[in-house]
């Protein structure tokens, strides 16, 4: 027979009586200071709380295919920049540091006061167990890797639909002696008996990581946190962004004017159909033609955004400005500071014509507001520096509008869909600022572009063909400064090397070599130096990142 299950209370409401785990904490000499009134919090969406964990980022992602808008906000975070969010909870986030040890990053007091549910993740639940008085010292056994759990007595939300057992991902060597007054075990591993944790508020504390995909059933765990213990409805959806963004962009603008560069990339063009869709003809686009572009490039940019979007597009051919500018020039971060240099003076000349405006757009994604701000980015090394296509002019003062500021790629790709441009350019590979003359080593000359052009012709096409394109982070031809001996007919050839890259990637900070088919290789290889005259030789880089990067330069 089954024992019974004491059943676990939830805190959705705003009707909470005061909490009793906080009056706890401050008897047992929780770290925090309490202040007596919780501050007026309207609901909205969940903040994760970083405490320098390298899958905070992938704690938002899955929050966010949940269909709940989150933001990571650092655990220094002022009250003011999280009550603007409008909170219905928080994920306090893994970390590297050690709860014990003297000045290390621990909640602010006001998300205890909130009075909100919260769910720590790994050091995230021990900053919960340090705080609210209970005990975390460096475990006897370590945990790294799969793990199974088994569910405890207590019934709680956090595992509603899901079996009394199952595989988790752990990586701590911290462990929960003691549990704060008021909790439970919810569910424990061989090796760690607290493994779960929570109390009748809302608060619940993970050891092991439900954001990875090593934990099958994370994302289901996270679902009952958001949508049984939050009370989040998942009605977060590109349709809901777009709508909400028409109504902000409409505010900040007004009607002032805003003006964006078009690079071809899926970033601006969604950033300018959106902005579009708020507020028409007061939107012009620059499309700079820096004559670096793909073969067809310009022409089928130009066609999405002219003739389907119906946009006030100025375009620029500036292939000549940059092919001069460009002479001679063979270090790849000249080249990259040739072409951004150029680009801004382009652009520039352009916007001044216009007359006044008001606004510049940019597609800044949320990747790189937190790479920007994390302090491992401001540590880390200069490996390239990545010149941005609408990189703020310097000259010009502008107000920044950056309507994609907080969206993953992904989702970008979503709101593209949504507001109906052509799959074609939502589904389109990243591609470099400076284009074409980071893919050839050496001189970026006329005829060179064109023999890279006709390469990379080839591979796109034959990728596309093969049904791999969407697949792939990148695939491209590079164009080397090596020459080789071959022979065509009856006659000597001393020709090009072409390079084949095919990345597969998540971000762009890690990357594999595809596994691309050998039949695949063999008829790009076989096109290429059948179709690209002065090319007789092709080969496939099958180096990862790192040591390697994506692109050659
Ligand atoms: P790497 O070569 O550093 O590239 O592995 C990572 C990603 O960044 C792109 N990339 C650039 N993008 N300006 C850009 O706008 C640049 O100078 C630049 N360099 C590299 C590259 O295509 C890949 O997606």
């Amino acid at each position: 027979m089954e024992g019974k299950r004491d059943s676990f209370r939830v805190s959705t409401s705003d009707d909470l009586e005061v909490s009793t785990y906080l009056e706890i904490a401050k008897e047992k000499g929780g770290e925090q200071p309490i202040p007596e009134k919780a501050p007026e919090v309207d609901r909205g969406a969940v903040v994760v709380i970083d405490f320098g964990s390298q899958y905070s980022m992938l704690i938002a992602r899955r929050v966010r295919e949940c269909r709940v808008y989150c933001e990571i906000l650092p655990h220094d975070a002022p009250w003011q920049r999280v009550a603007s969010l409008k909170p219905r909870g928080f994920i306090f986030s893994g970390g590297p540091a050690s709860v014990y040890e003297p000045g290390v990053p621990l909640a602010p007091s006001y998300v205890y006061e909130t009075h909100l549910p919260i769910l720590g993740i790994c050091y995230g639940m021990q900053v919960l167990a340090h705080q609210l008085g209970g005990k975390v010292a460096l475990g006897t056994k370590h945990e790294y890797g799969h793990a199974i759990l088994h569910q405890g007595d207590v019934e709680s939300p956090i595992f509603a639909d899901l079996p009394p057992s199952l595989p988790v991902w752990m990586s701590h060597g911290d462990q929960i002696l003691e549990m704060p007054p008021g909790f439970t075990v919810l569910g424990y591993t061989e090796n760690s008996p607290i493994a779960v944790m929570g109390n009748e508020y809302g608060i619940i504390g993970l050891q092991f990581h439900p954001e990875v995909a090593h934990t099958p059933q994370g994302k289901e765990i996270l679902k009952n946190f958001l949508y049984r213990i939050c009370g989040c409805s998942g009605n977060w959806t590109p349709a809901s962004f777009i709508a909400e963004s028409v109504e902000r962009i409409r505010k900040q603008v007004g009607g002032g004017r805003v003006i964006c560069a078009l690079s071809g990339g899926v970033d601006s063009a969604v950033t300018a159909a959106l902005i579009h869709r708020a507020i028409g003809d007061q939107l012009t686009c620059i499309f700079v033609n820096n004559g670096l572009l793909r073969r067809e490039e310009a022409e089928r940019t130009l066609n999405t955004f002219q003739r389907n979007l119906k946009m006030n597009i100025i375009y620029v051919d500036a292939t000549e400005r940059f092919l001069q500018r460009l002479e001679g020039v063979v270090d790849p971060e000249a080249k990259r500071r040739v072409v951004g240099e150029e680009f801004i003076q382009v652009f520039e000349e352009e916007a001044a014509k216009l007359g006044r405006v008001d606004f510049l757009a940019q597609g800044t994604l949320y990747p790189d507001v937190i790479e920007s701000t994390t302090p491992e980015s401001k540590a880390s090394a200069k490996i390239k520096t990545h010149h941005n296509v609408g990189a703020l002019p310097t000259k010009m003062t502008f107000s920044l509008i950056e309507p994609l500021r907080y969206l993953f790629k992904d989702e970008v790709r979503e709101v593209g869909l949504e507001l109906g441009m052509p799959e074609e350019m939502v589904w389109r590979q990243p591609f470099p600022g400076p284009g074409l003359a980071i893919r050839i080593i050496g001189e970026v000359t006329k005829d060179r572009l064109e023999i890279l052009r006709a390469a990379d012709w080839v591979v796109m096409n034959e990728i596309k063909k093969a049904k791999l394109y969407r697949q792939l982070w990148q695939s491209f031809a590079v164009l080397t400064d090596t020459r080789s001996v071959g022979v065509m007919g009856d006659f000597r050839t001393y020709g090009h090397l072409v390079a084949i890259r095919a990345v597969t990637s998540e971000d762009a900070m890690t990357a594999d070599w595809a596994r691309l088919p050998y039949d695949l290789l063999a008829r790009i290889s076989n096109r290429i130096v059948n179709e690209v005259s002065g090319v007789n030789r092709v080969v496939y880089d099958i180096c990862s990142k790192p040591p390697s990067t994506i692109e050659w330069e």
